[in-house]
């Protein structure tokens, strides 16, 4: 679907927001998103963005109401069914706040790109638990570059190289990757109720991490009903699902490019020059020298 660009707000800016850059749209009224009321059976699903967040809100929804509530996946896109918790100020969107608040299911799933030092204090207060999912720096700098050319409620992602220097450092929409993977890694390590997945994990035998995520949640799901789950989160039937693909989104403009792209591992080196993969590798190895947090860039 293509965006009505004179409907279309100008491309927001990016601002320093408590030390993590920031568009508006995410902290216009952020004593609401810091005052949400968590319930101790909430799921919050907390990703960098383009690390798969919709991939995994999709499967985690499956898991817990495919077989209660299966009209629920055919008449809702996955974006209402998961509300992202710090919309506050988006055009034509109601705060996610208010659309976690009204969710009727049980348990709740929310989703957030916060970093961790700024997710409200009532997840942890209340014992939440949370899926977090990273993918490798690289993909994730492509993916965003990509989002950030068809998003009109995102900055101007500019060429190539200039938005690749910009994720170095860290001048992106909710901050640093490197900030964000390395802090929910570190909360994870006193924090036994985080579940902290992979991208690439999830591509290489999506299967098996459905089995450990129902582990984590304690779900006693069938094995036909996890292999059900596995064949509807494929890649290709997610990009046919209306209620996932997000064409029903009016900011996004699928002719510059779809929000369900290739959802592959690997397509870094169809954007990275030599020059630049080498600069990104010193950049990361100086950047991920204190963290024991390892990612494949390859599967
Ligand atoms: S967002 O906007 O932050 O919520 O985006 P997010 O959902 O985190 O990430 C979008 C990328 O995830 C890919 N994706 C998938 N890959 C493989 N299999 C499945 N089922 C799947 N679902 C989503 C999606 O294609 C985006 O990655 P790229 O590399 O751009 O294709």
């Amino acid at each position: 679907m293509a965006a009505d660009k004179t409907m279309m707000p100008p491309r927001p800016n990016l601002f320093d927001f408590h030390g993590v850059s920031m568009v508006h749209y995410f902290t216009d009224n952020w004593e609401k998103v810091q005052n949400f009321q968590a319930r101790p059976d909430d799921i919050l699903i907390a990703t960098y963005p383009k690390a798969g967040t919709t991939w995994a809100s999709y499967i985690l929804d499956l898991l817990y109401f495919s077989q209660t509530q299966p009209d629920r996946q055919t008449s809702t896109p996955i974006h209402d069914r998961v509300p992202f918790l710090e919309i506050t100020s988006l055009p034509n969107h109601p705060s996610g706040a208010d659309l976690a608040d009204n969710l009727v299911t049980s348990p709740r799933l929310i989703k957030t790109h916060l970093p961790v030092q700024m997710v409200p204090k009532s997840f942890w207060e209340q014992k939440c638990r949370v899926v977090y999912v990273a993918r490798n720096a690289k993909d994730n700098a492509v993916s965003y570059y990509h989002f950030d050319r068809m998003n009109v409620v995102q900055p101007e992602p500019g060429d190539w190289n200039s938005f690749l220097q910009r994720f170095m450092d860290g001048k992106m929409v909710f901050g640093s990757w490197f900030d964000h993977v390395t802090g929910w890694w570190e909360k994870k390590q006193s924090h036994p109720k985080i579940h902290y997945m992979f991208f690439e994990d999830m591509v290489e035998d999506t299967g098996r991490e459905i089995n450990k995520l129902c582990s984590f949640l304690g779900l006693t799901s069938t094995t036909k009903e996890k292999d059900q789950i596995r064949h509807q989160s494929q890649f290709d039937n997610m990009k046919k699902d209306d209620m996932a693909n997000y064409s029903t989104v009016k900011v996004m403009d699928f002719k510059i490019s779809p929000f369900m792209r290739k959802g592959k591992v690997g397509d870094w080196k169809n954007h990275f020059t030599v020059a630049q993969n080498e600069q990104f590798d010193e950049d990361y190895k100086k950047k991920m020298k204190n963290t024991t947090l390892q990612f494949r860039t390859v599967v």
